[in-house]
């Protein structure tokens, strides 16, 4: 039997709430194909800032290593936020991307048909809505050296520095390429590039690595005009690829199509094995939303669907994740909402009901 070893690292305000459920639904595959997870848990963000004083263990990071896949919750939040600590909750998730190298976050956005009505957006904009944000994740201005504050007769200063290598560039693009190649084909670069020198590097390398990929479409776009194309015709895009910040910000936007924050999953790769699979963080896009935290309210399918990508990605369990997607799917067809999708005519829904609805699903 292949061993499935998995770092759970639920964090802070929801982000226990909602790995309850997506353990839960887990266990329900277990059930059903006859695996065994094995699981080891970690305290990372807030709570281990309380605990240990600070955010991320070494521990942490090596039995992350160790494992084939992290299952990530959320950290922050208004007890950690003071500008000026110097140890904050945010460094647990940034420190294990960049401590197992994962560089490519996959952000899938679509807007769920039976969705449509609970975006802010208008139905007829989103429909057909299907594509996939790819950011690159261990570089740029969230990474770039120097990074400080000090203070001089002028005032009090800060720097923050935007670099990105050909390397780091190549590789994302590629991520990008490849992704486009097995959808419908079309690539869209998203940069600064009149006005930064990152940018410019970016979409002279995008071009360059063109010639190699016929089948793709490249097109190139500034940020502010996607952020403003995101929403007047959202459904034109197939895969965008985008420096740190921009991918951050355009994924927070793009949720918006998809009915709601807590719709969203992502994965985390770096390099990955000839087979597609290889180590990889899975997590909502969300935050810790500290305003709903202990209420039982959040929606946990942004969690769930984070679990599913894990199999595909991870564990090359492709049966196993596509089941846990149409589990989702019938309980949203069924009508079973929790509150920040739900609408006139649903059946409201708490974040442990919601789990057990889409376990029951995927029970034979
Ligand atoms: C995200 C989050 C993180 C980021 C924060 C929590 C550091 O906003 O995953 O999008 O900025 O990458
Ligand atoms: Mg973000």
């Amino acid at each position: 039997m292949p061993s499935y070893p998995i770092l759970l690292a639920p964090g802070d305000g929801i982000g226990p709430e909602v790995l309850e459920e997506g353990l839960k639904v887990l266990a329900a595959v277990e059930r059903r194909f006859g695996h065994e997870f094995q699981y080891q848990d970690a305290v990372v963000g807030g709570a281990a800032i309380d605990e240990y004083g600070i955010a991320l263990k070494d521990e942490t990071l090596e039995a992350a290593s160790r494992s084939r896949a992290v299952l990530f919750g959320a950290v922050g939040g208004p007890k950690w936020d003071d500008p000026q600590a110097s140890i904050r909750p945010e460094q647990a998730i940034l420190g294990l991307r960049k401590g197992l190298g994962l560089f490519a976050n996959i952000r899938p956005v679509r807007a769920n048909p039976l969705l449509l009505g609970d975006s802010a957006i208008k139905p007829e904009i989103l429909e057909g809505v299907d594509m996939v944000v790819i950011r690159e994740l261990t570089g740029g201005i969230y990474f770039g050296r120097p990074q400080k504050r000090w203070e001089n007769s002028r005032g009090r200063q800060a720097v923050d520095t935007m670099r990105y290598s050909e390397r780091e560039i190549e590789r994302i693009l590629r991520t990008g390429f490849e992704l486009a190649r097995g959808r419908r084909g079309k690539l869209t670069s998203v940069d600064k590039a009149n006005v930064l020198d990152t940018s410019r590097l970016w979409r002279e390398i995008a071009v360059e690595l063109s010639a190699e990929y016929p089948d793709v479409e490249l097109d190139h776009l500034l940020v502010d005009a996607c952020s403003m194309h995101l929403i007047t015709h959202p459904a034109t895009f197939d895969v965008i690829v985008t420096g740190n910040m921009f991918g951050d910000i355009l994924t927070d936007e793009a949720s918006v199509l998809a009915g709601s924050m807590g719709m969203l999953p992502s994965a985390s790769l770096g390099r990955r094995r000839r087979n597609g699979t290889g180590i990889g963080m899975y997590e909502p896009i969300h935050g810790t939303a500290p305003d709903i935290a202990g209420q039982g309210i959040a929606n946990p399918i942004a969690m769930i669907l984070s679990a599913a990508l894990m199999l595909r990605h991870s564990l090359a369990l492709e049966d196993e994740a596509a089941a846990i997607e149409q589990a989702v799917d019938d309980v949203l067809s069924e009508g079973y909402r929790t509150a920040d999708i739900e609408f006139g005519g649903a059946t409201p829904v708490d974040t442990a009901r919601m789990g057990t609805l889409v376990a029951e699903r995927l029970s034979p």
